[in-house]
């Protein structure tokens, strides 16, 4: 089995300085730091990694967009808000080998120019961002981070910044806001981060696990990197799966596995030798897959082309027992609470539908409850400032058009 991130699991302490470096960690910052800035991003662009915070934006390409702005601050901003529901792997890196996204966080900004970073952390992971603050003053001690890292001219300080619980602080120009000390309220893009960021300065960010790649195909260059996966995404996916399964957990494979094999191999198949209904394969913002269509390989462009997305890799299996309307209520309640309400038609339209919801559910609803629901959730798509708008209506739409019956027996009349 190819392991990139997971390399040091298992070991003891993998969290201490002198382990990882003892196993040949911080040794891709050295290598990179005798290397140009510019062949630094041409590998990670040749690598074809992409972003594991959702949208699954090529990382290379995303620090190309910062070349022109080298006179420029340039800030670098890890996003470890882990916020979508069903995912649970940004934590493991953080907590088990905070190193590596240390390392890999100054190799990104040394490719960059950047010479401040943020690592801004769910508020409720207090205990790791105290595990953080520690490791990064044991890299400050050992000169790996700091004014003139191993001897060179080039310095990078990270900042750790504690989150306040908001789901739409993950979204990155929300977690700027934030980070700003303002109401974290996405702004409107263009212009992007890469050109006007954290304080108006061009900001390149980037989920905990997208940067903790980096080490490695620097070490061992993108050709080994592309090796291990499959199609144009390359590398493998820590995916976190959770739900009825007989082993729910974290997850390393290559990226192109199938999900059938995610489910019945990694994870031991589903609790009880029960029968499985539904996947949600990228966390709960991703729309539902039905039983027969879980042999779909784990890659951007094939879990497009079958309705869904990859997402976090948040893969969230349901048995043949469960209510997808029961589902659907848990979204639409999640959904609506975590409206920013910068927009109206988000800010009213998931209220509504987690009303709709309720209704439905207690038995009170009418078939155009059923319709007036798809119908919000069309209008609401398109008409917000950020993609919560898509993330909050996308999963109900699917799970009422793929699971229509469920939603019709719930109503008054019908059997249950
Ligand atoms: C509503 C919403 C919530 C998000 N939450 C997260 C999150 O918790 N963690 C994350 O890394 N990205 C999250 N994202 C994606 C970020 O906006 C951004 O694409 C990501 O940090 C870029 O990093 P990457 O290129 O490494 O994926 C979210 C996006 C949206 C629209």
């Amino acid at each position: 089995m190819d392991e990139i991130i997971f390399r040091n699991k298992n070991v003891p302490d993998s969290q201490n300085i002198e382990v990882y470096s003892g196993r040949g960690g911080y040794s891709a910052l050295k290598k990179a730091l005798s290397q140009a800035p510019d062949d630094i991003i041409t590998m990670v662009e040749r690598s074809g990694l992409r972003g594991r915070g959702g949208a699954g934006f090529p990382a290379g390409a995303k620090w190309r967009l910062l070349t022109k702005y080298r006179v420029k601050t340039v800030y670098l901003i890890c996003n470890a808000d882990e916020g979508e529901p069903g995912t649970f792997k940004d934590r493991y890196v953080m907590e088990f080998d905070p190193h590596l996204l240390l390392e890999g966080m100054t190799i990104a900004a040394y490719a960059t120019s950047s010479h401040h970073g943020f690592i801004y952390i769910r508020g409720e992971y207090d205990w790791i961002a105290k595990l953080l603050v520690k490791a990064i003053e044991d890299a400050y001690a050992k000169g790996f981070i700091g004014s003139n890292i191993m001897g060179t001219d080039y310095s990078f300080y990270i900042d750790v910044f504690r989150g306040a619980g908001s789901y739409v602080c993950g979204e990155e120009t929300g977690l700027i806001e934030s980070l700003e000390g303002k109401a974290g309220r996405p702004r409107l893009k263009p212009p992007f981060p890469a050109a006007y960021g954290l304080y108006g300065e061009p900001t390149v960010i980037h989920n905990v696990s997208t940067l903790s790649y980096i080490p490695f195909i620097v070490q061992n260059g993108a050709a080994a990197y592309k090796a291990i996966g499959e199609r144009m995404s390359g590398g493998t996916a820590l995916f976190s799966i959770s739900g009825h399964v007989n082993k729910p957990g974290l997850y390393e494979y290559p990226m192109g596995t199938s999900l059938r094999d995610l489910i019945y191999e990694a994870a031991g198949g589903i609790r009880g030798g029960r029968g499985l209904k539904a996947v949600i394969p990228g966390g709960l913002s991703s729309p539902v897959l039905r039983s027969n269509e879980i042999d779909v390989k784990m890659d951007y462009q094939l879990l497009n082309a079958a309705g869904t997305m990859f997402g976090s890799g948040g893969i969230i299996v349901l048995d043949e027992d469960t209510s997808i309307p029961g589902i659907a209520l848990k979204a639409a309640r999640f959904f609506a609470h975590e409206s920013c309400g910068q927009c109206t038609p988000c800010r009213e339209g998931t209220n509504m539908i987690r009303h709709l919801m309720e209704r439905i559910m207690t038995g009170e609803g009418t078939p155009q409850n059923i319709e007036q629901m798809l119908r919000l959730c069309r209008h609401i798509r398109g008409s917000t400032i950020c993609a919560f708008g898509v993330a909050a209506t996308l999963p109900v739409e699917v799970m009422i058009r793929k699971f229509r019956s469920e939603f019709d027996a719930m109503l008054p009349g019908r059997p249950v």
